[in-house]
């Protein structure tokens, strides 16, 4: 099966049950991967634009996680399985790079098994397990093993009763700012990471990405956006996350870095804004709300 296509469409379209990536930038490889949907079920989650706006953050990122030479990767909430399979895909599996394990998890069983289906279907070999990250005693197994991490968590607000339920709804329902599955999956993310561990994490403006950067600054982690895309509905950026050892772990906790930790959090969103002209309007918001 040939996995790799030229791209050159500049819009991401679906051609009956096949998905097409993106354009990939000119300093990108042309080569990515073609996910089919071989399976599905009407309680797991379809690929969409965030499922997509997190692979288009994995290519753009490709030549750097090529040079990182991963050794586990590992999706939590694969859903479908489309990212797993495609990071895998472009990370050259079944080519010349062998080595790489991948680890998917989803508290949805019939994304577990959609997923298997998904990673067999083009080749991948991936252990997928059905559990939830934030119960599942994954840190006795793969803490700080983790060198790539990928997550598109359920970050839609709603309120605080529909978290957790069954089926579908564990796909969206995010809680208080869509922030309540997210806050248990960091310091998941970072006992499993090892020490040179990514994190990719798809979060949404209402989330408050700025200060999901300050929780993991504190955690020691720096930050990037690599992918920002917005539609009229919503606003969606790729964050990816890397332990930074000149930062100093936990200093925002003391009560008496309350400066530095207001002066922290400018720094971390001007920082962002920097690298991204076009998320001027989050500067804006906050000074209004301010
Ligand atoms: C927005 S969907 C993303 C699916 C897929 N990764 C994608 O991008 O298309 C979120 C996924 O996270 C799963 N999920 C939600 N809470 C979880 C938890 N606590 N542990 C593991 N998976 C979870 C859901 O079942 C769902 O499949």
């Amino acid at each position: 099966m040939d996995h790799s296509i030229q791209v050159s469409p500049s819009i991401r379209t679906k051609e009956g049950d096949e998905w097409k990536n993106r354009q990939v930038p000119s300093r990108m490889p042309s080569r990515i991967a073609q996910i089919r949907l071989v399976s599905g079920h009407p309680e797991v989650y379809e690929p969409c634009d965030d499922s997509f706006a997190l692979v288009d953050a994995l290519l753009a990122d490709r030549m750097y996680l090529l040079e990182h030479k991963p050794v586990l990767c590992m999706e939590v909430g694969c859903g479908s399985g489309y990212v797993i399979t495609s990071l895998a895909i472009m990370l050259g599996q079944g080519e010349d790079v062998g080595g790489i394990h991948y680890f998917a998890t989803d508290i949805n069983p019939h994304a577990v098994r959609v997923t298997c289906e998904t990673l067999e279907a083009h080749g991948v070999h991936a252990e997928v397990i059905c559990d939830n990250v934030a119960s599942s005693g994954l840190e006795k197994r793969l803490g700080g093993k983790v060198d790539v991490m990928v997550v598109n968590p359920p970050y839609v607000p709603t309120p605080e009763d529909e978290v957790g339920r069954d089926g579908i709804a564990s796909a969206w329902a995010g809680g208080e700012n869509g922030r309540t599955v997210i806050d248990r999956i960091l310091p998941v993310a970072d006992k499993l990471l090892s020490d040179r561990g990514w994190l990719y994490m798809v979060t949404l403006t209402a989330n408050n990405p700025s200060q999901i950067c300050l929780v993991m600054r504190e955690k020691g982690y720096a930050s990037r956006i690599v992918v920002q895309r917005s539609t009229e509905e919503e606003s969606l950026h790729v964050i990816k996350f890397w332990r930074d050892p000149d930062l100093q772990v936990g200093a925002a906790k003391d009560p008496s870095m309350a400066t530095t930790q207001r002066t922290t959090s400018a720094v971390v969103m001007d920082s962002l804004l920097s690298q991204f002209p076009l998320l001027s309007f989050w500067r804006n918001n906050n000074n209004s709300s301010t």
